[in-house]
């Protein structure tokens, strides 16, 4: 069973802010993409999301800066997370939990019922991040993901928001 869903957990507002994603932000997205993963996704996808895909930058308001995105997806009462990335220099301050609280949030705004997210097997800080805000494993997709060795398998999460 899952364990209660995490509460609002607001970012400092006095040093940043998070707004939607524009056509204009992709570049400095793209470019924290490539320092924050060794595989990550390439511009187009970048672009094909601004389309379907919800997605949120969180900026540094004294240097109007991108330090991180969230990219989700609202498919009828399932909230998917696509992508959550915090620049590596901003990195294990507290924002990541902030961002994914704040996606949390924005899932029960669409009344939504359950969040799903997929993490490469080998990303146990990520891992850890969604365990501690109640997300389940519950499946594994074999070989979903390119790497350096060939491919990798994805963990499925799952956090129930009701
Ligand atoms: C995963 C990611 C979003 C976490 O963001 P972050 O701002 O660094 O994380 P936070 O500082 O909010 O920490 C949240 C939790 O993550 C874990 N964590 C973060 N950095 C860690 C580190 N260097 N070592 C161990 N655990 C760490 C901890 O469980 C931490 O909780 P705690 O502070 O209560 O111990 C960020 O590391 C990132 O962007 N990584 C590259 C992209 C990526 O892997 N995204 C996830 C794809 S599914």
């Amino acid at each position: 069973m899952n364990s209660p869903a995490p509460n609002r957990q607001s970012l400092n507002n006095e040093q940043y802010f998070i707004r939607n994603i524009r056509q204009t932000d992709l570049d400095e997205i793209y470019s924290i993409e490539k320092r924050a993963y060794k595989k990550g996704w390439s511009y187009g996808i970048f672009q094909q999301s601004l389309t379907s895909n919800r997605g949120f930058i969180l900026i540094r308001r004294d240097t109007d800066n991108i330090i991180g995105y969230g990219i989700s997806q609202v498919i009828v009462d399932e909230f998917h997370i696509l992508n959550i990335c915090i620049h590596p220099d901003y990195q294990h301050q507290g924002l990541g939990k902030g961002l994914l609280y704040f996606l949390l949030d924005k899932a029960r705004e669409f009344s939504c019922k359950d969040v799903f997210l997929e993490v490469r097997a080998s990303n146990l800080i990520a891992i850890q991040l969604y365990l501690d805000a109640g997300f389940n494993e519950v499946g594994v997709r074999k070989n979903y993901y390119p790497s350096e060795k060939g491919r990798e398998d994805a963990c499925q999460m799952c956090l129930s928001l009701f």
